[in-house]
């Protein structure tokens, strides 16, 4: 097996360096322009972060690849080939980072074969750096994590996201999934407006499960395999293999709780991160459609 340890290195060095500038910008008054929904926001400092990472990054490796969410927001493509690729959100929580509430996160991914070799995710208010390698375990702060392991979805915290889409549809559907794993009960249902941190309570054990509908590949690439390497499953909300691409994610302490969420739960329709926006039928893609 490769060794990236080198690499994985420079990402966190990086990720810190870029920190600096997002912490500065927090506490400060931002120019908000929109993307995709009244609630799908941008500012100056997630497109200024996510063009330093990528030049410190190409001025190193300068035969890698890219996928971020700025520069897909500006046009480029989503396409995950074999060669080594950084997954980048710049900021992942940026309403939070917008309003200042306290979780903001820079996530890192890195992906050769298509198959992730380590991801970091760097909830900066907080300091708190979480990083995975695959098949050498999980870290936050240097110290290893460890799911939880609870198997009874009754005992559960699980956390979710409510994201940027506001049509009626995603939202009876998120509304109505919420609806349903109280009434099982679990005993709580949390969400702290980032994705990538949302999903990394699971690799501390502090919460047992996250799932998620609509959130891109940047949002989750590099907290799924901290999730796997805390010894926690990722799949589908649809039981099936998870697929960074699919905008959904089940991510659980166990396999049986995470196939308790994906039999109670249902998706509504997204368009797939890699599909050709000239080729889609877009809303036509979805599983698991309210009935
Ligand atoms: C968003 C956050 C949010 C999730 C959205 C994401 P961004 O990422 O992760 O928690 O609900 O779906 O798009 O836009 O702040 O990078």
């Amino acid at each position: 097996m490769a060794d990236w340890t080198s690499y994985l290195n420079f990402g966190i060095s990086i990720a810190k360096q870029a920190s600096e500038i997002v912490l500065t910008a927090f506490h400060q008054q931002k120019e908000v322009t929109l993307k995709s929904s009244p609630a799908d926001l941008v500012t100056e400092t997630d497109q200024r972060v996510e063009k330093i990472l990528i030049s410190a990054i190409r001025n190193q490796y300068p035969q890698h690849r890219f996928i971020g969410e700025e520069s897909v927001a500006a046009g480029e493509r989503v396409e995950l080939t074999d060669s080594p690729t950084w997954i980048i959100d710049p900021i992942d929580g940026t309403v939070n980072f917008v309003h200042r509430f306290p979780f903001v996160a820079i996530s890192i991914a890195f992906s050769v074969n298509k198959q992730t070799e380590f991801g970091i995710v760097y909830s900066l208010v907080e300091d708190k750096m979480f990083h995975a390698q695959r098949g050498r375990g999980a870290f936050l702060n240097g110290q290893p994590l460890h799911a939880s392991g609870q198997e009874d979805i009754n005992r559960c915290v699980v956390v979710t996201e409510i994201g940027a889409e506001r049509d009626d549809l995603a939202l009876s559907t998120m509304t109505t999934n919420i609806f349903r794993l109280l009434k099982l009960p679990v005993h709580g249902v949390r969400a702290l407006g980032t994705a990538a941190v949302d999903m990394c309570q699971v690799a501390t054990g502090g919460a047992d499960a996250y799932y998620h509908i609509g959130m891109h590949c940047w949002d989750i690439a590099a907290s799924a395999i901290i999730v796997q390497e805390a010894g926690g499953v990722v799949m589908d909300t649809d039981g099936s293999k998870f697929d960074m691409m699919s905008r959904r994610v089940i991510a659980a302490s166990s396999t049986a709780v995470a196939h308790h969420i994906s039999q109670v739960i249902q998706a509504f329709p997204c368009r797939r991160d890699d599909e050709d926006p000239s080729k889609c039928v877009c809303g036509a893609t979805g599983v698991n459609g309210l009935s």
